[in-house]
């Protein structure tokens, strides 16, 4: 099973993706658990973050709900539900947003070390969870920025 946009990740091309003439895909949305399952895999996420000594200063806001729903919407509509992420915040243009964070391996690590628990959480199959985090891992190292 493939993620719906290998290559630019969906992160950073302006392009839409090229029309498809192959039958059609499943909803990767629905049969990743829909909108439960999003808000569950980013509320544990964020549970992480939030004792983390390395990734809690990073977040600008006080609050992290607002960042919480901003990663929730972005990854819904990366796997084919809502594209409210895009209707409010515009093209995600990720490594672009994350410019002003300094992502080492270490930040990733963190991130990717979180994330890792909160897809443990979703308790998908071992082709749904390899599907999510080949992704997750890809763009996370798509992410860094720093070298130090
Ligand atoms: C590699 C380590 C990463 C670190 C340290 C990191 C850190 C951050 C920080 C500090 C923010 C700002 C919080 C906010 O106000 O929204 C942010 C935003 C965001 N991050 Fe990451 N991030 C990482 C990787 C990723 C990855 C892999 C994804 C997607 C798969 C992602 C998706 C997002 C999204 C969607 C936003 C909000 C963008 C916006 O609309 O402004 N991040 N991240």
């Amino acid at each position: 099973m493939r993620p719906p946009s290998p290559g630019s990740l969906g992160l950073v091309s302006d392009q839409p993706a090229p029309a498809s003439t192959a039958l059609p895909t499943p909803n990767y949305f629905e049969l990743l658990g829909g909108e439960d399952a999003f808000r569950l895999l980013v509320d544990e996420f964020y549970a992480g973050v939030a004792t983390d000594p390395v990734m809690r200063p990073m977040y600008p806001e006080e609050d992290l709900g607002p960042a919480n729903e901003r990663l929730r919407l972005f990854l819904i509509q990366y796997w084919g539900g809502p594209t409210t992420y895009s209707q409010e915040r515009g093209h995600p243009r990720l490594r672009m947003r994350h410019a002003p964070f300094v992502i080492g391996a270490v930040e990733r690590d963190a991130w990717l070390r979180h994330m890792r628990h909160a897809v443990d959480v979703l308790e998908l199959t071992p082709e749904l969870d390899k599907m999510l985090w080949d992704y997750l891992e890809r763009a996370a190292f798509f992410m860094v920025n720093a070298e130090h």
